[in-house]
């Protein structure tokens, strides 16, 4: 029983990307591939001597492998304590919430979220700082700068820790602390939402369907909806984390968690279904007949958050992504609010949620959260809506009606056109980045062009900026379309299209239908089908 130091050399693309190090499963398996990068970020985070760490992940294939060479590194490295949820597992939510309650030095969340888990599909490994986020780029940047010059890595060489036993035991030097990794998650639950009132509307029968998509969520949904709450045994679905997600995609979209969808458009409908990803940090909200789409839930929440107890002071401000609608800013104009535009990327509210400005924070990729934490929490929107359905009396589409209804609709649709080869899909970036400055007063079909950027972003914080981070096109009256390429894929490009218009009078269209211009234009000025050889995305939000 000693500590090592391996000898080991650079391996190239160990570059984190929109959230963490993401590879095949069997890249992460390949020699020193993990470890290189553990070290590295050990190296550009300063060091771990002396310092405490939250370890957990969502249980896919590898996880716990992953955790006991993690666990061995920080104890060859010096860390004076880890903090492991049982088994390895913590839901992305529920490790902020810990690194931050327990005031520790931060922590390593290894998940791939919602793309598929399994020994051919995906891992990914990221710090989050001592404020309970994402690393920001600065110090990614320095993590990847050490990739490219490690020749050596320090491990503990000796038994590894038995993770399903809850409570304190030693690795080396480093204490282990093994935690319940529901119970705190679900305290703080507890003193956010009103739950004996949520509790009174399932007695009252309301009908509930979580989806849990057999990954992180179930066990928390089960605590909280069918413990906490009330709800009957089944509210929660493929409600027990597998290391392959029962071959699930845990995505809650439209297109991934269609078991749900169907169940919701049917005829015997529950009055609230929902569906998190595979590290518990998304959410896809659907009433009966009536799916919400990401923009919209993060303007209703804003619009409503006030009827909770833990936000009863109203929002400091709001923030969205920039490719998410513009439903929200209507609702912060209305409301007196700061309403922030950041990259997509929930790293990049963090600062705006650390010095005070916003406390709550949404994208169009069904992320919502708040200052409660400091990532996006699956959970959590859930729990919201079902208050506000409590304090209003109200369904989910009378929710909506009556949200549309005040602030106008923004139709919103994101079209995913996946595994485009590389050199393509930065063809068309480039072409089109390329014609933005000739794009003004450019008519397509009944559309013309106001202006056309390339979003960069300055952070009001602390004074970086971050270039390139989507083409948008505004046409006269405000409807837009962005293109980016995804930085969360592990094969090939993934080309996303976000189409949005305003509407207010007519409310009750078919979004499709409704955006059938915006998709037009947005096909003839990006060059799509030339450039990709695609007419149709492979997903739909
Ligand atoms: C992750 C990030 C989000 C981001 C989403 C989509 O879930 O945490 O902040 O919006 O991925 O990112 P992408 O680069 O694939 O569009
Ligand atoms: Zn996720």
């Amino acid at each position: 029983m000693s500590i090592a130091t391996i000898a080991t050399a650079p391996i190239d693309g160990q570059k984190p990307g929109t959230s963490g190090l993401r590879k095949k499963c069997k890249v992460f398996m390949g020699a020193h591939y993990l470890e290189n990068f553990v070290q590295a970020m050990f190296d550009g985070i300063g060091g771990v001597e002396g310092k405490t760490l939250v370890v957990g992940g969502d249980g896919r294939f590898h996880n716990d492998v992953a955790t006991q060479t993690i666990l061995a590194m920080a104890a060859a490295n010096g860390a004076a304590r880890a903090i492991v949820g049982q088994n390895a597992l913590l839901s992305t939510p529920a490790a902020s919430n810990l690194i931050r309650t327990l005031e520790t030095d931060g922590g390593v969340i290894l998940s791939a979220s919602h793309n598929p888990g399994g020994v051919d599909e995906d891992f990914g490994i990221k710090f989050n700082m001592p404020n309970g986020g994402p690393a920001p780029e600065s110090v990614t940047n320095a993590i990847f700068e050490r990739t490219k010059t490690l020749s050596q890595y320090r491990i503990w060489q000796g038994a590894p820790v038995d993770l399903s036993a809850i409570g304190v035991t030693k690795l080396g030097e480093m204490q282990v602390n093994i935690v319940d990794p529901v119970e705190a998650y679900v305290d703080l639950m507890q003193r956010l939402f009103d739950f004996p009132a949520i509790a009174d509307m399932i007695k009252d029968g309301l009908k509930i369907r979580f989806d849990a998509m057999c990954a992180i969520t179930g066990p928390y949904a089960r605590a909280i909806l069918e413990g906490a709450l009330g709800a009957p045994d089944g509210t929660v679905v493929h409600g027990t984390p597998l290391p392959d997600f029962g071959g699930m995609h845990p995505d809650p979209n439209p297109t991934w968690a269609h078991e749900l969808m169907d169940e919701m458009m049917g005829e015997n409908a529950p009055g609230f279904g929902c569906a998190s990803d595979g590290d518990g940090d998304r959410n896809m909200i659907v009433g009966p007949g009536c799916y919400v789409s990401p923009s919209d839930s993060l303007a209703v929440i804003a619009a409503n958050a006030h009827v909770a107890p833990g936000y009863s002071d109203g929002l400091k401000g709001v923030a969205r992504s920039m490719p998410t609608s513009a439903a929200v800013d209507r609702v912060a104009e209305a409301l007196g609010i700061d309403c922030y535009e950041t990259p997509t990327g929930w790293k990049f509210f963090g600062n705006l949620m650390d010095d005070g400005r916003v406390s709550l924070c949404g994208e169009e990729s069904f992320g919502t959260g708040s200052d409660h934490v400091r990532e996006k929490d699956g959970v959590w929107a859930v729990l919201m809506w079902l208050n506000i359905m409590a304090a209003t009396g109200k369904s989910v589409p009378e929710i909506m009606e009556e949200h549309w209804a005040r602030f106008g609709r923004n139709y919103y649709s994101r079209h995913d056109f996946e595994a485009i080869e590389t050199e393509k899909a930065d063809a068309l970036m480039a072409d089109l980045r390329g014609k933005l400055d000739s794009l003004k007063g450019h008519v397509e079909g009944p559309l013309t062009v106001a202006e056309a950027d390339d979003y960069e972003y300055l952070d009001p914080v602390d004074g970086s900026t971050s270039a390139q981070q989507g083409v948008r096109v505004v046409f006269e009256g405000g409807a837009r379309f962005v293109v980016r390429l995804s930085g969360t894929g592990t094969s090939g490009a993934t080309l996303r299209l976000y189409l949005e218009s305003l509407e207010t009078e007519k409310l009750d269209l078919e979004p499709q239908a409704a955006l059938m211009s915006v998709i037009a234009a947005a096909h003839a000025i990006t060059c799509l089908e030339q450039h990709t050889g695609r007419t149709s995305p492979d997903v739909i939000t």
